[in-house]
């Protein structure tokens, strides 16, 4: 991004998410003098209790609505003289993208390219789509994930965000967008949806419930703390290359039931809470990422050890019972129109 103009208002979408919001809150701490505008369609994953003590913060302006709202977005990009585009507005799940594909095309397909055209027309410095290590498929025991590995996703939800981040690269090809693209792994801490797998075994956990362990458990992920990915996201705003493509990952493998099991003796339970279910259909058996290209042209590296980051998230979700509870039990929505009104 061109040295010559400083940023000073970015817009982050998918902002009352679980990435999203912590990124907010970390550019607000980090760049302190930035405006962020916040777009978020509020569904089911997005919470506004999530940023409650960003209410009250004049530089930080929640918008409720669509990334697929063209006028919308080219609205907002103009009247808030927008710098950056920080796309993490998504549908995130891989299960829920088994049970139904439609939604993910639409918002991670329809809704990014959407929203790049809306940043071309307004001629915004720079756009970076916060895209997944899962747009390369599944490894087997051996070998990482480069940035040149090919694109090979295998669930509804990967391909669809290989589709978004393919397209965020032909806008930078095709139009000369100044586009980063960011590759990162599996995240975890605090605010993330319980659906996913380490909130959702911490909160069955806590409340005596059984812990379902898709087929054998052995599928292995490769674990980052949310902040370290949002250090990386902004270091890659900052400083990455206009086209660039930046895997991000911790380094940090882990078998599932391993996770679970780490879970469980974090809060002293007993391993009998564990049941191995039916399998994910397609399930990917591996992923692992090679980070040197963020590291040695970033100058980012990851920060908080897995033991520590673990034991910080178990505890959050411990002294936030109010919110996970709510968000799991739907009561959310109702929540919200009281005490937000209907519109955000
Ligand atoms: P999340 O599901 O917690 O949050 C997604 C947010 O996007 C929600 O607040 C939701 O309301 C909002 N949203 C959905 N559709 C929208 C639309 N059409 N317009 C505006 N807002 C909309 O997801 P997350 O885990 O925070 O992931 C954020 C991004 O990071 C996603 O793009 C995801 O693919 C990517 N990512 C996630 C992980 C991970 O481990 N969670 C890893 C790598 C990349
Ligand atoms: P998840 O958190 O859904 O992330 P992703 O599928 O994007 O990697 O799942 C992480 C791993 O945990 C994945 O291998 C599926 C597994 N898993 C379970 O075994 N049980 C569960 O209830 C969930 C949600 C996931």
């Amino acid at each position: 991004m061109s040295a010559a103009k400083p940023i000073r208002a970015v817009l982050v979408t998918g902002g009352a998410g679980f990435i999203g919001g912590n990124l907010v809150r970390h550019l607000r701490r980090e760049r302190p003098q930035w405006t962020i505008v916040n777009l978020d369609k509020l569904t089911y994953a997005g919470n506004l209790e999530s940023l409650a003590d960003l209410r009250a913060d004049p530089k930080h302006v929640f918008v409720r609505g669509d990334i697929a709202n063209a006028e919308l977005v080219e609205q907002l990009l103009r009247a808030h003289a927008i710098d950056a585009v920080l796309n993490l507005a998504a549908e995130s799940h891989v299960d829920r993208s088994i049970l139904g594909p439609g939604i993910f095309v639409e918002t991670n397909v329809g809704g990014t390219q959407a929203l790049l055209e809306a940043a071309r027309q307004a001629g915004v410095a720079r756009f970076v789509q916060i895209s997944t290590d899962e747009v390369y498929g599944s490894l087997g025991a051996e070998g990482r994930f480069s940035e040149t590995s090919p694109i090979q996703p295998s669930s509804p939800y990967s391909a669809s965000k290989a589709a978004s981040d393919l397209i965020a690269l032909s806008y930078h090809h095709t139009y000369g967008l100044d586009v980063v693209v960011t590759r990162c792994s599996n995240n975890y801490g605090p605010y993330q949806f319980p659906e996913k797998l380490i909130p959702l075994m911490i909160a069955n956990a806590m409340e005596g419930k059984r812990l379902p362990v898709y087929g054998d458990g052995m599928q292995v992920r490769d674990w980052i703390h949310v902040e370290d990915h949002c250090a990386a996201l902004l270091a890659a705003l900052e400083k990455g290359a206009a086209g660039g493509v930046y895997n991000i990952g911790s380094d940090n493998e882990w078998p599932n039931l391993a996770i679970v099991r780490a879970i469980l003796k974090e809060l002293g339970k007993d391993a009998s809470l564990i049941e191995h279910v039916k399998d994910r259909l397609g399930h990917d058996r591996r992923y692992a990422i090679d980070a040197r290209k963020a590291h040695e042209t970033l100058g980012w590296a990851p920060r908080i050890p897995f033991a520590q980051g673990l034991a910080s998230t178990v505890a959050w979700y411990g002294a936030n019972r109010p919110w996970w509870e709510r968000v799991r039990s739907g009561e959310y929505r109702a929540y919200y129109e009281k005490n937000y009104g209907a519109r955000g």
